[in-house]
């Protein structure tokens, strides 16, 4: 029996969907009975920072996806470092045999925001003792699917970093596809595998691709990891946050997430989707493709 945390998630939904399509066994872990119930599968109520209600989630686990929410803008350790801690804990302490871990790609220790948490928590869970694989996702697509203030300004230009070098967007339906094919079948213990699209693609050319799906222009506005810091501390973020962000998007712009993986394609059989593929396959975000 599998256990799927973050089930409400961006790559959550999509593996529970999937892993109904395959008939697998499987239960979510969600903190709302709703929110639960609404996702069509076997659930149980628990939360992260709850030890107790994580001890009681893995009654019957083998096989965790363990996925948390990403990178929190507080100075010191990142969130999710307790807290995929604790289900690695709960985990080992159950008997569970196998976790497949979100992770991202240029996870390490030491690494500012996300990056240095998932270096954090892929330590912990290698020296767990549980049996383990790294998904380690590039950016995801679905990032433009929500046009927070990083992605748009008030003109509606999707902004990113002034580096015009390619990043390898992936959707997240690919990393749960991935997720999928290891949780249902062999163990793969011990691999690290960097999750991808198919094809690295620069700002200017997401905003073209936007500007079609939308039907009306969208510029690309450049900026630089000095004037994001600049940006994020008018809203209130501590330095040490505005100053990490920074320095992932100055290296997203230098090229930091170009890496193109076929490991989808090796994992599940099929080719990763494209961003025009994605933008299809998301048309009430995206307006209809001419
Ligand atoms: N976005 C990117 O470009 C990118 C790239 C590479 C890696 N990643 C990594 O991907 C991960 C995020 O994945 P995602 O976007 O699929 O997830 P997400 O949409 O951020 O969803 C987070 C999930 O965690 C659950 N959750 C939050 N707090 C919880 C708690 N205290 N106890 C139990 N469950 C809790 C949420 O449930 P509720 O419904 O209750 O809120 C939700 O299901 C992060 O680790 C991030 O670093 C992201």
């Amino acid at each position: 029996m599998i256990l799927v945390t973050g089930a409400t998630g961006t790559t959550g939904r999509h593996l529970v969907a999937q892993l109904i399509e395959r008939g697998a066994a499987f239960r979510t872990l969600v903190r709302d009975e709703a929110r639960g119930r609404a996702l069509g599968a076997d659930h149980v109520v628990g939360d992260f920072d709850d030890p107790a209600s994580l001890a009681a989630a893995m009654d019957g686990i083998d096989r965790v996806f363990l996925a948390s929410p990403g990178a929190q803008a507080v100075a010191g350790e990142q969130p999710m470092v307790r807290w995929e801690r604790n289900v690695i804990d709960a985990a080992r302490d159950a008997g569970v045999r196998y976790v497949v871990k979100l992770s991202t790609l240029n996870a390490g220790v030491g690494r500012p925001m996300s990056e240095g948490g998932h270096g954090a928590i892929e330590e912990h869970l290698k020296s767990s003792g549980l049996e383990w694989t790294m998904l380690q996702a590039g950016p995801f697509m679905q990032n433009f699917l929500t046009p927070t203030a990083s992605l748009s300004d008030e003109h509606g230009n999707l902004v990113g970093p002034a580096g015009q070098a390619p990043a390898a967007f992936v959707d997240a339906h690919d990393i749960a596809a991935s997720a999928a094919a290891l949780l249902t079948g062999e163990p793969h213990h011990g691999r690290s595998y960097v999750i991808t699209g198919p094809e690295a693609i620069g700002y200017r050319q997401v905003a073209a691709k936007l500007s079609k799906g939308r039907g009306e222009p969208v510029g690309f506005v450049g900026e630089s990891g000095e004037t994001l810091v600049r940006r994020l501390r008018g809203y209130g973020l501590p330095d040490a946050a505005a100053e990490g962000l920074a320095s992932l998007y100055d290296a997203m712009g230098a090229g930091a997430y170009g890496q193109v993986s076929d490991a989808v394609e090796r994992l599940t059989g099929t080719a990763p989707r494209d961003f025009d593929a994605f933008m299809a396959a998301n048309t009430k975000s995206f307006g209809a493709l001419t």
